[in-house]
């Protein structure tokens, strides 16, 4: 037994699901109000027998014990089976001893943070020197509530306070400084931190990993920050999402800013939706703790050229100042595919020049409600910038411009957005829509964590969301998974419109000779998850007639495809023809052929008679079939639904 089983043995899913939602029995299975969506009726139905839930409304999710945490913690299958390992004392591997140590030690360095951060807190509510700074808290408006939630603190002048606290405690040398909190000098070590106003910084799960602390004066450096330990590395942590967390998800948005104070006083103002990237380009890392919680980002970026060029443009390394580590931040190409593969919506707050998120919210909030409620999404906004800091009337410039905006146009995964930016992409450049087709970078592949779908803890590569075709294949499969003899009854044209290869391969598995073979741990563990949702009832009651008619729709669906890919490569021939018929056309291009030095591909003539002739008998093959008329009306209707 896995461990994933095991844990699923162990939890019951009706407990769990209990624990947070008012159940009520309803014959087998109990209902409930959905926790994910606000509704009069109860539509949540958690299942015992099958350990599944699932919300029949609005939110139409469900799935097992795991699929459970995840939602409703916002957390990635590996913390949710850490979870409830946990809860069904389920060990997950043993640690050998190695890994043991290094857990101890990063305990210890916890602690020490931990206790570092009661000792400024404490210094900023006790220590006559910190006077000051309390003074600088309350001039920028931050209350005594928020003050303690943030943790806010002060780091006294002297140079061996803290270490003078923390060994009383029992913290070595060894330790203050692998937590970060020393620094070595001349004369032996210092403490870091010293005069300043101090951010704890906490991981998601809300443990102190770091520190960043503020100048009072004028002329220091404004922030020092905990250099890279094991247990802080900047890039990978969000400021304040321990404290948005809940927020973010219940509001389905957040708003990435750049500083600590930003984060503080939208908290302030209640609005909790708000994380840091301290000051830092937003990462692939940081994107991945977003991910779980919510698609919708929306991101403050300075007005300032340097700034928003900084997270925007092309760069796909940056140094950190604390460390030498180049680390990979979502480039202006990253944050594209990011929508496209995450189905997130990504959004630009654009600050007004000399203006943070912090003096906006407290100074002029009804401008920032404006600048968040209207944001552009972000291909729009970066068509915006670039029409301001090119001049168009130069070809050189617009030639730049359509470097600039092409990529980020052709790897927008929509096709019809797609052909709205490329249309608006050629009026601006003034070139012909059709010479921008075929053109543009070909994808970089987005790392593993920031891929739509996880499964069992691997990342599965899932490059499109899925069509139509695919989610038939997924109910096939459940079907196949419940009844394995309705496979003879599966239409065997049915897997090759599937696009999604994990689907495709798990379908031919279930459908091939050997319904026992390895499928290999990406596919069980999605063949776990397909199975772990329930099957209506009238396809359960009735697979053999259920599985004829899913692959039965799913073939059609396919050849309806074809059919629409077919009619539109006619099409754009013929749009790019212009108002000739087509043959004329074909003859006429057939004639122009060696003037196109350009041109390797076969001759367009030939190209637009084929694809002709192979429209013509697709609509044939569409006419003849009576039956798959029927079928059109039931594919349109559920499309509806
Ligand atoms: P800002 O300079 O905008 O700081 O840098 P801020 O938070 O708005 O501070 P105030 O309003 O001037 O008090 C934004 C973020 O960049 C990081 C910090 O996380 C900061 O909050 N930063 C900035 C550093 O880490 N080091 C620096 O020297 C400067
Ligand atoms: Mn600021």
């Amino acid at each position: 037994m896995t461990v994933v089983d095991e844990v699923k043995a162990r939890v019951d899913i009706a407990d769990l699901v209990g624990e947070s939602v008012q159940l009520r029995k309803a014959g087998r299975s109990f209902k409930a109000l959905c926790p994910f969506h606000s509704e009069k009726t109860p539509s949540f139905v958690v299942d015992p027998s099958r350990q599944t839930w699932r919300c029949f409304g609005a939110c139409s999710e469900g799935g097992d014990v795991f699929s459970w945490v995840m939602r409703h913690q916002g957390v990635e299958f590996r913390e949710a089976l850490g979870i409830l390992a946990d809860r069904a004392g389920v060990r997950l591997t043993p640690m050998d001893a190695q890994a043991e140590e290094r857990e101890k030690r990063l305990q210890r360095l916890r602690s020490a943070n931990e206790a570092a951060a009661s000792f400024f807190r404490h210094g900023l509510l006790e220590e006559a020197e910190a006077e000051e700074a309390r003074g600088y808290i309350e001039r920028r408006g931050v209350s005594e509530a928020v003050s303690e939630a943030f943790g806010l603190g002060y780091a006294p002048r002297s140079s061996d306070a803290l270490r003078g606290y923390l060994s009383a405690r029992g913290f070595n040398a060894d330790e203050i400084g692998g937590a970060g909190l020393s620094v070595d000098g001349d004369e032996g070590p210092r403490d870091r931190f010293r005069g300043r106003l101090v951010f704890p910084i906490r991981d998601p799960q809300g443990r102190c990993v770091g520190f960043g602390a503020r100048a009072l004066a004028d002329g220091d450096v404004k922030y020092l920050n905990t250099p890279q330990t094991p247990l802080f590395d900047k890039s990978s942590l969000l400021y304040g999402l321990d404290r948005s967390r809940e927020s973010v998800r219940g509001v389905d948005r957040v708003i990435v800013v750049e500083g600590y104070m930003d984060v503080i006083a939208a908290h302030q103002h209640e609005q909790t939706h708000v994380v840091a990237s301290m000051g830092t380009a937003l990462t692939e890392k940081q994107v991945a703790l977003i991910k779980p919680l919510t698609r919708n980002i929306l991101l403050a970026l300075d007005a300032d050229a340097a700034g928003a060029a900084a997270t925007v443009r092309g760069i796909d390394t940056t140094r950190e100042a604390v460390g030498t580590e180049p680390q990979p931040v979502v480039t202006a190409h990253g944050l594209v595919k990011m929508q496209n593969t995450l189905a997130a919506d990504i959004r630009i707050i654009e600050l007004p020049v000399g203006h943070d998120p912090d003096d906006l919210i407290r100074l002029d909030p009804e401008r920032w409600a404006t600048l968040v409620a209207e944001a552009p999404g972000y291909v729009d906004y970066r068509f915006r910038r670039s029409r301001e800091e090119h001049d168009l009337e130069s070809p050189r410039e617009r030639s730049a411009l359509l470097e600039e905006l092409l990529p980020l146009v052709t790897t927008t995964s929509d096709p019809v957005v797609r052909a709205d930016y490329l249309q608006r992409l050629a009026q601006l450049c003034r070139v012909d829509v059709a010479s921008l087709r075929g053109r543009g970078t070909p994808a970089t592949p987005v790392p593993a964590h920031l891929r739509a779908s996880t499964v069992a803890g691997e990342p599965a590569p899932r490059p499109r969301p899925l069509t139509r075709i695919d989610r038939h294949a997924e109910t096939l499969i459940r079907l196949l998974q419940h009844s394995p003899a309705a496979a003879a009854d599966v239409d065997p044209g049915a897997t090759a419109g599937v696009s999604d290869s994990q689907r495709r391969a798990l379908l031919s598995a279930l459908l091939g000779p050997d319904a026992t073979a390895e499928l290999g741990p990406e596919l069980e563990a999605l063949a776990t998850e397909l199975r772990g949702s329930p099957i209506d009832p009238p396809l359960a009651a009735q697979p053999r007639v259920a599985a004829r008619q899913i692959s039965a729709k799913m073939c059609h669906l396919r050849r309806q495809e074809d059919a629409r890919a077919q009619v539109q490569i006619v099409e754009e021939q013929q749009r790019e023809v212009g108002v000739l018929v087509l043959h004329d056309a074909a003859y006429a291009l057939a004639g122009e052929r060696s003037t196109r030095p350009d041109s390797d591909e076969e001759s367009p003539a030939a190209s637009v008679l084929e694809s002709h002739a192979r429209a013509i008998a697709l609509h044939q093959h569409r006419d003849d079939g009576s039956a798959d008329e029927a079928d059109t009306t039931t594919a349109k209707g559920e499309a509806g639904a």
